[in-house]
């Protein structure tokens, strides 16, 4: 009996450090790809770091983007045609809380299949 609680005690230990390595390893891929294209000009991870100069950010930080869209069914296609497309200059979505006006598109920077990728991760960012 204790030898089969043991057992189930290290199944369950190997279950959770698989995920938290899951994390850390998809977080590391996702950072890369996102510097890669080029987005922390203009963006950060975490929420409430200041832009350049010390003025707003020029684009909202991921984490509040995760934290505005989360859970919206339609936020997943209409961040992808954002980031691929940019975003209108009349109709911002982050008025007030950022420097920058609008998001070019990206389409030049990165491929729509690693766009999408970045886009469910960037969904799914917690502060
Ligand atoms: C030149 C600056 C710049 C770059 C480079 C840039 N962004 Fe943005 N991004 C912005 C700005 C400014 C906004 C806010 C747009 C608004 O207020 O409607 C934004 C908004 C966003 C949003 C939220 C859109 C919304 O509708 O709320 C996402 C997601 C995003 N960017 C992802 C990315 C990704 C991924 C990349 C890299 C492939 C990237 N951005 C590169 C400036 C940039």
């Amino acid at each position: 009996m204790l030898k089969l609680r043991g057992a189930v005690a290290l199944f369950g230990l190997s279950v959770f450090t698989h995920g938290a390595m899951a994390d850390a390893e998809l977080d590391d891929r996702m950072i890369k790809l996102a510097s890669n294209a080029g987005c922390f000009t203009c963006h950060s991870v975490e929420s409430g770091k200041p832009g350049p100069n010390g003025l707003a950010p020029i684009g909202p930080a991921w984490q509040d983007v995760g934290a505005r869209y989360h859970g919206q069914p339609k936020a997943k296609d209409a961040l992808l045609r954002a980031v691929m497309d940019g975003t209108s200059l009349y109709a911002s979505h982050w008025k007030n809380k950022i420097s920058g006006i609008a998001m070019p598109p990206n389409a030049v920077a990165i491929k729509e299949a690693d766009a999408k990728k970045l886009v469910a991760w960037i969904l799914n960012l917690k502060k």
